[in-house]
């Protein structure tokens, strides 16, 4: 964060766009001055403006206090209880929505499913059955690493449905991930698969997970779909097949009462330091959160097909691919595969052979399907498309006005969704109905969200000034907490600016309030959307034999965003032979999953270090950007280090 105060913005953008009339006519939020009278009730009276809201979902038991907030840690609903894969299914199939569709699948093969609430409902209370039976208790940590296929959202409603919190871990994460989640979770089931489609061939997962529990006694049980019918070896008493469990399960297994603030998941993501938390999520306050933001920001209308192409193994995909999609008794797409397989135009005919009308993705693929080429897209029938979305790193003008123009054919809002792993749910957003857009901007917070840009000392800056993008009150959706590292939790978000909520990006404010944020400002680097802390990739390069240090920066990328640029120094009178570099590259890959495969690889004689000794990356991103130095160098402890690595450039890879 030492580069916060000199934050600076460059970004000019002065295009605009206002809701068509039509679409404004017929939203759940159909003008800015809507849009501004309940904001201010939200931020007037938080409580009633949520309580209001809650009062529409099942509750078992209705809340005693709405929310008790003992900075910085929140309660909200407090006494309640509920039950979110309830109001998930059953209270969609009371209102009538049992035999409207909740996940319409398609695999990377082609195959297809459709299941209805009701059908949905029927396999997560029988799957539910089947981990009760399997000596699942409320509480118990169930880790699932699965393909994206239906099973994997009845799994974690499944979860829900008994009150263990799943623990997702993504299906491209390597076995040295599900090891360190398995053992930090305390996890002794893990829910799997054996392999699942991508890019056409096969991903072995349930090889993955063998391998993660030859090297812990943790894990107990494992249940295995079956989906590609690859070979797998099943150790017996230890390992199940799903349709084995399913078979034998009871189908009345009731929805556990949960109380609003029983942990409903972990989600572990990278951070500042070499270990990824735990960010743990909790029951009501979420559903409220993740239903309603789902609601007003894709303005969802009972006969929308949704797609949202995240993985469920992140955040989005919790959020809005399962709960707060089905908690709207909204269906909810689901495609397994690859954006190019067969060919770069596999979104487009999906969306177009199922008439999706809500698309939502990230700008990394946008910018990867503007290389490709328009005519993949217009080659299919957008014509349902209603509304796109945008997440998980800042998106560039060009590829906003791309999405804007060739996806949705100038006719379509865009949201431009800024949030967390931590944040639960969107928190600055456009209301499609409602905010004018400006390209690049996630223009105004949600109801209830109260967002501040602040420099170092907690004092609010101006407009357009660059500055720390914190939180100053608590929202329904925010993470409780780090699993088992209560201090942790405070040193990570409440402590850069004492009491207020800052995770790690920078931003400015225009003189209309929009917020532009300008990326993140700690050791996190956002690669094609992917969080990975550069302190993860360092340890993995660390733990090679033959390296003494590593250093790893994040250099733009035109397609990713950012890429990672790792510089290696090598054990004393190791010469580097030919190869190791591409070798290094796979021990980074091996650990972390191949999201973190270093783009460059610079072997070095020397870092450069300040006088006590820390790493000066701030010189290591110009080197690697631009192959110079302009700035202070005035604190580093051997100057010639910075002549040599300018030197050693030429050689890179
Ligand atoms: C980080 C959080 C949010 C779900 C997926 C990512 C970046 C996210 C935007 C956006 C600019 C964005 C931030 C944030 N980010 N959305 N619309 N504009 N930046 O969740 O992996 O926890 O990453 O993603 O840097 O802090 P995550």
């Amino acid at each position: 964060m030492s580069h916060s105060d000199s934050i600076q913005s460059h970004l000019k953008e002065a295009r605009k766009f206002p809701p068509a009339p039509e679409f404004a006519q017929a939203a759940h939020c159909g003008s800015m001055a809507d849009y501004e009278a309940l904001y201010q009730r939200s931020i007037d009276d938080p409580e009633s403006f949520w309580a209001e809201i809650a009062e529409q979902f099942h509750w078992f038991r209705k809340w005693d206090q709405v929310l008790d907030w003992q900075r910085p840690n929140a309660r909200w609903f407090v006494g309640g209880q509920t039950n979110i894969a309830y109001n998930c299914l059953d209270r969609q199939i009371e209102n009538g929505r049992g035999d409207h569709p909740a996940i319409v699948f398609e695999g990377e093969p082609g195959d297809q499913r459709t299941l209805t609430f009701r059908e949905l409902r029927d396999e997560v209370v029988r799957f539910a059955g089947a981990l009760k039976q399997l000596g699942v208790r409320k509480g118990d940590r169930v880790t699932v690493y699965m393909p994206m296929v239906p099973e994997l959202a009845i799994t974690v409603l499944a979860c829900a449905w008994i009150g263990a919190p799943h623990s997702v871990i993504f299906g491209g994460f390597s076995v040295q991930a599900i090891l360190d989640r398995v053992e930090d979770a305390e996890s002794e089931i893990v829910i799997t698969a054996d392999g699942g489609y991508r890019r056409g061939g096969v991903v072995a997962l349930k090889t993955h997970v063998d391998d993660a529990a030859a090297r812990t006694d943790r894990i107990r049980k494992i249940v295995v779909l079956q989906r590609c019918n690859n070979e797998v070896t099943m150790q017996a008493g230890r390992d199940h097949w799903w349709h084995d469990v399913v078979a034998d399960a009871p189908t009345d297994t009731p929805a556990e009462r949960c109380d609003a603030e029983d942990m409903l998941y972990l989600l572990y993501t990278s951070g500042s330091t070499g270990k990824p938390k735990g960010i743990v999520h909790t029951t009501g306050g979420y559903m409220v959160y993740t239903a309603t933001t789902a609601r007003y920001v894709f303005d969802l209308k009972p006969d929308d097909v949704y797609w949202c192409t995240a993985d469920i193994g992140w955040v989005t995909g919790h959020s809005y691919v399962v709960y707060g999609i089905l908690a709207n008794g909204v269906t909810t797409l689901m495609y397994e595969g690859a954006p190019n397989h067969p060919d770069w135009d596999r979104f487009w005919d999906i969306c177009a052979r199922h008439r999706v009308t809500k698309f939502y993705t990230a700008p990394t693929a946008i910018r990867a399907f503007m290389r490709e080429g328009r005519e993949h897209v217009d080659k299919h029938d957008l014509s349902s498309l209603k509304l796109l979305g945008s997440v998980g790193e800042p998106i560039n003008p060009e590829a906003w006005m791309w999405y804007h123009e060739v996806v949705g054919r100038g006719r379509c809002p865009i949201v431009d969704t800024w949030w967390q792993t931590e944040t639960g749910g969107i928190m600055i957003t456009p209301l499609p109905g409602a905010t004018p857009t400006k390209p690049g901007s996630a223009t105004r917070p949600f109801f209830g969200i109260d967002p501040a840009i602040l420099n170092m000392e907690g004092v609010e800056q101006g407009p357009n000034a660059g500055g720390l993008l914190c939180v100053r009150r608590p929202w329904p959706g925010m993470l409780r907490g780090i699993y088992r590292d209560p201090d942790r939790f405070v040193k990570q978000y409440w402590s850069a600016i004492d009491g207020v909520y800052f995770a790690g990006d920078s931003s400015r404010r225009d003189e209309d309030g929009y917020f532009w944020i300008m990326g993140r400002v700690d050791d996190v680097i956002k690669v094609s959307g992917h969080r990975l802390g550069t302190m993860e990739i360092e340890s993995a390069l660390v733990s090679h034999p033959l390296v003494a240090e590593a250093a790893v920066v994040g250099i733009p990328h035109e397609i990713k965003g950012n890429a990672i640029a790792a510089f290696v120094t090598l054990k004393a009178g190791v010469e580097p032979a030919a190869g190791l570099r591409g070798e290094l590259s796979k021990h980074v890959a091996d650990a972390l999953g191949s999201v973190a495969r270093p783009e460059q690889i610079r072997l070095t004689q020397a870092l450069p270090k300040t006088r006590s000794g820390k790493i000066m990356r701030r010189l290591l991103r110009e080197i690697a950007t631009s192959g110079t130095v302009t700035g202070d160098t005035t604190t580093l402890e051997d100057f010639s280090v910075v002549a040599r690595l300018a030197e050693e450039q030429d050689k890179a890879v």
